[in-house]
């Protein structure tokens, strides 16, 4: 039987020329980055490369990017960190309701130990409402975290304009972009000492 598959959205097949660059790294190339002998510093020289080819994607510094196992890591790392981290200023946080489960659990997780969280409708073309946004912001307000492209709908939020509505308020704001990275282009514009995040075709 022949299979038509339609579900790149949850996983897709890795792109030959990635699929072939890492390989060598699964492979013959396999040491541990932080090992001193010669396999383990070629490793860190790879992840140095690819470090360096994610931020020249993104328009951002080497030493801004991190990497996590998978997108639940990464959304749950960004909005704990910040949350414990700011915690002193204030304890409220935005969101929406059509967030992946990796930032609704990780916000239902933080209400648990004492934060209050936002969880924004969205309108009927499944879009963030910004006049919305600015009425939910409050002076202990210390997170937006508002995906970048949905997961069911595909829906793609305006990220470069809420990004600066978060900016004008001095809050800080993350985006899950799981679903965007694969077809969409990144880019970050320094403002003062934040970042704006746009996204295009
Ligand atoms: C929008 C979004 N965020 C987070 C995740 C979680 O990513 P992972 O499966 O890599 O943990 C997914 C997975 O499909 C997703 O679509």
């Amino acid at each position: 039987m022949k299979i038509k598959y339609f579900d790149h959205a949850a996983t897709t097949p890795v792109k030959e020329e990635v699929l072939e660059e890492m390989l060598t790294f699964l492979g013959e190339k396999c040491g541990n980055p932080s090992s001193l002998y010669s396999l383990g510093r070629e490793a860190k020289r790879g992840m140095e490369e690819a470090r360096k080819r994610v931020a020249s994607l993104m328009n951002c510094e080497p030493n801004e990017v991190y990497f996590t196992g998978g997108g639940s890591e990464s959304d749950n790392m960004a909005i704990k960190g910040i949350a414990y981290a700011n915690s002193g200023k204030g304890r409220h946080i935005i969101t929406s309701k059509i967030e992946h489960p990796a930032v609704l659990h990780t916000c239902q997780k933080l209400e648990r130990k004492g934060f209050k969280v936002t969880y924004l409708d969205v309108n009927k073309n499944g879009i963030v409402e910004l006049e919305e946004l600015r009425r939910t912001i409050r002076n202990d307000t210390i997170l937006i975290s508002i995906m970048s492209v949905n997961n069911e709908i595909g829906t793609i939020q305006p990220i470069y304009e809420i990004s600066q509505i978060a900016k004008m308020y001095n809050i800080i704001f993350h985006t899950d972009g799981v679903q965007a990275c694969r077809t969409y282009s990144y880019r970050c514009e320094k403002n003062g000492d934040r970042y704006v995040i746009s996204i295009w075709t």
